[in-house]
């Protein structure tokens, strides 16, 4: 062989290498698979309308988020609740429940707080084992892990959900905030980048309020600091396996059209959430056209230029689950909410699904279908949430236990709902 043509051909097969090397290649085939999934939602991080028991129990009004429960309850009581409910609330079993329903991911919210607390910071402790367990549960029963940072200091929103509830978000005004947050994605990604086949995707930020002035242009810049933090975790130019999963900011989805696309950049997919219950003319909405929006959700969500996933969505119909809108807040629908008007009462669409209708549970069974259904037609869904003290409208288990949850989630009933 002439040695030009040896250079030539040698050229060839090192540059091809270098594009198989660019190529990512993650530990779940997205884009070729559908991502069918359950958020485990107020296990690493309390909600008050998931466990209402634990913020009751407080007796303490003021008690509203993990924040306040830090601040106000009595240090040790409130760490062992913390620590009971840890031990409790999501165990081993529901790993082998949630794999037996068929599913495929687990979307595990977690707070900053598990990672490092800074001065003055209520919060308490010790998450992180739990972190680490749910991954072992998660290999063994073959499920995929979305390692979802649902909650940055300053809080990114100022729902109850990233602990610390607040009439307006300041993570995006301090740069203190912003640099805290990058180096836990940090440690994340490096903690995680040996097991992408089992924690495919890091999730950087869960919904940022992108509504909120001030917060789209430095979180932006977070996007491209997160897609190095994820992307390059060793420290040298080598890609990790892992998926960035960015979340849409709750900003239509032509506003991130071109954002971090291949080729140029590789293994980023997006999140959004579809919910149809916090705004008045949701919860007035018949159950008819709760079902038709989720159809029509379809032509919203098609032709995105991103792996594109609903990473939250549920069959809930209204905003009736107690503390949903926040502790001792009402809810829109039964016009308990400030400013809404009565549309009907909660009960019976609430609470235990032995006050369910028949009627009800069918239109809970056509709604979660036509969801399925809608966000199949894209990448797939991680519906929210596993389970709820008292609100068996949201709840995965719920709903495989009384019937309007398939115990396969391919076992349709209506497939042609959509029509
Ligand atoms: C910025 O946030 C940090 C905590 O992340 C806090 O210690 C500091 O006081 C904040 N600075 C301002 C100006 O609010």
């Amino acid at each position: 062989m002439r040695l030009e043509r040896y250079v030539y051909l040698t050229l060839v097969g090192v540059s091809l290498f270098r594009s198989v090397l660019s190529q990512v290649n993650p530990g779940f085939p997205y884009g070729s698979e559908k991502v069918r999934g359950v958020n485990l939602g107020g296990w690493l991080v309390l909600e008050p309308w998931i466990t209402p028991s634990i913020f009751d129990n407080t007796g303490n009004p003021d008690i509203v988020d993990e924040w306040t429960f830090g601040q106000y309850y009595d240090r040790a009581t409130a760490t062992s609740v913390l620590q009971n409910h840890w031990d409790t609330w999501i165990t081993e079993s529901d790993f082998a429940d949630i794999a037996a329903a068929g599913l495929n991911h687990v979307r595990l919210p977690i707070g900053y707080w598990a990672f490092e607390v800074g001065p003055g910071e209520p919060y308490i402790q010790g998450q992180l084992p739990y972190l680490q367990n749910a991954v072992q549960w998660a290999s063994q029963y073959g499920l995929k892990v979305i390692v979802d940072l649902h909650g940055a200091p300053g809080s990114q929103n100022g729902f109850d959900n990233s602990g610390q509830r607040l009439p307006y978000p300041t993570w995006q005004s301090n740069q203190t905030n912003i640099a805290r947050t990058d180096a836990i994605i940090k440690q994340l990604a490096s903690m995680f980048a040996g097991q992408d086949n089992v924690v495919p995707i890091i999730e950087p930020l869960n919904e940022p309020a992108g509504y909120d002035s001030g917060v789209l242009a430095p979180l932006t810049q977070y996007y491209y600091d997160s897609y190095g933090n994820v992307r390059y975790p060793y420290g040298t130019s080598a890609q990790s396996n892992t998926v960035v999963l960015l979340h849409d900011a709750f900003q239509s989805l032509s506003y991130w059209a071109g954002f971090q696309t291949p080729p140029n950049w590789q293994g980023v997919a997006m999140d959004t959430h579809i919910y149809q219950v916090f705004s008045d003319s949701d919860v007035a909405m018949s159950w008819q056209e709760h079902i038709d929006a989720a159809c029509s959700t379809q032509s919203t969500l098609a032709g995105f230029d991103l792996w594109l996933m609903v990473g939250e969505w549920s069959p809930a119909a209204t905003d009736c689950a107690t503390y949903l809108n926040g502790r001792g807040i009402g809810s829109r629908y039964d016009g308990s909410y400030p400013g809404s008007t009565y549309v009907g009462s909660c009960t019976g669409i609430t609470g235990s699904a032995s006050t369910f209708s028949s009627s009800y549970k069918t239109f809970l069974r056509q709604f979660w279908e036509a969801q399925v259904i809608s966000y199949e037609t894209v990448d797939g869904w991680i519906m929210w949430t596993w389970k709820a003290e008292n609100a068996d409208e949201w709840s995965y288990q719920a709903g495989l236990q009384n019937g309007w949850i398939p115990s396969s989630p391919t076992d349709l009933e209506y497939p042609n709902i959509c029509g």
